[in-house]
């Protein structure tokens, strides 16, 4: 029944109405119950394996990241490399046809990643705006976020957040968690009000979508059960931006994901990463290829 759905997935004209003017909507379903219940099984073996960790993919969004110490918010950037399954999922099929609606015709997988919060000690994921994360000057887009959860997300094991209408405003201050540029994550400094911030409880297989301004936070992860969240970003058009050279804090990082990175990157030297710049580059015309079959 979902697939049927999915593929005709549409958000009602009040749906998009609301989107625009307070930068978020809550979405009952977005898949169906045996899907979310193979991500579940997919999530829960990409993060016991640590996949992608040696490349720098995989790290504590909220921590040090240091070996041996276990992390605090888990996540996996990119997660459908280490599990090319997640690419034929009916919650993609939606989620993009959802980002058209919102960005227009053009809008485009941006990125994607695999959150864990572990029970009991999960961290809280603080204030942020996501357009903050930006690092790629000259270009301007407008992004949104489809986040679904895995599990029900409540207020106890760290549902979504959001304060109504901050995606009208400029992306604000922020900076590194406690002013540690080892921590992945950013937390605003800017001057926002949270009062009339509202709390997103879902469904598993429900889903938010937010736009890259929308202040949003989600608590610790207080349940007894683990808190599984994959999140589709997608960009709408892209403008030349010159004046955008990207964001202070983002340049002062240096965080221990980016050093298994970079290690990751120089492995085999120069001819090393020859091979995996080939391999990169046949496996986007592959995608592209299968992209403009499926239509
Ligand atoms: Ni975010």
């Amino acid at each position: 029944m979902w697939e049927r759905v999915n593929a005709n997935f549409r958000l009602t004209d009040e749906q998009i109405r609301r989107f625009r003017d307070v930068g978020f909507v809550v979405l009952d379903r977005i898949t169906g119950d045996e899907e979310v219940e193979r991500l579940r099984g997919i999530f829960d073996r990409l993060f016991a394996t640590s996949a992608g960790r040696d490349r720098g993919r995989q790290f504590d969004l909220a921590g040090t990241d240091e070996e041996g110490r276990p992390p605090v918010l888990p996540q996996i950037l990119n997660p459908v490399e280490f599990a090319p399954e997640l690419a034929e999922t009916q919650f993609r099929v939606a989620a993009l046809a959802i980002a058209r609606q919102l960005l227009g015709p053009e809008a485009e997988p941006w990125f994607e990643h695999a959150i864990l919060k572990p029970p009991g000690y999960g961290a809280p994921t603080p204030w942020h705006q996501d357009e903050a994360h930006r690092s790629d000057g000259g270009v301007d887009y407008e992004q949104v976020s489809i986040w679904m959860p895995l599990q029900e997300a409540t207020a106890e094991n760290g549902c979504m957040q959001f304060i109504p209408k901050s995606h009208l405003g400029p992306v604000l201050a922020h900076r590194s968690p406690g002013n540690d540029p080892r921590v992945m994550a950013l937390e605003c400094i800017g001057g926002f009000d949270g009062a009339n911030s509202v709390l997103c409880p879902l469904p598993p297989g429900g889903a938010t979508v937010h736009h890259a301004r929308t202040l949003h936070q989600a608590g610790a992860n207080t349940s007894g059960i683990p808190r599984r969240a994959y999140i589709l970003a997608f960009r709408g058009k892209v403008t030349p931006n010159p004046a955008f050279e990207g964001y202070r804090w983002n340049a002062e990082k240096t965080t221990a994901a980016q050093a298994r990175g970079k290690a990751w990157e120089n492995r085999g030297g120069a001819a090393g990463r020859l091979v995996r710049r080939a391999g990169a580059f046949v496996a986007r015309v592959r995608d592209k290829a299968a992209g403009l079959l499926r239509g």
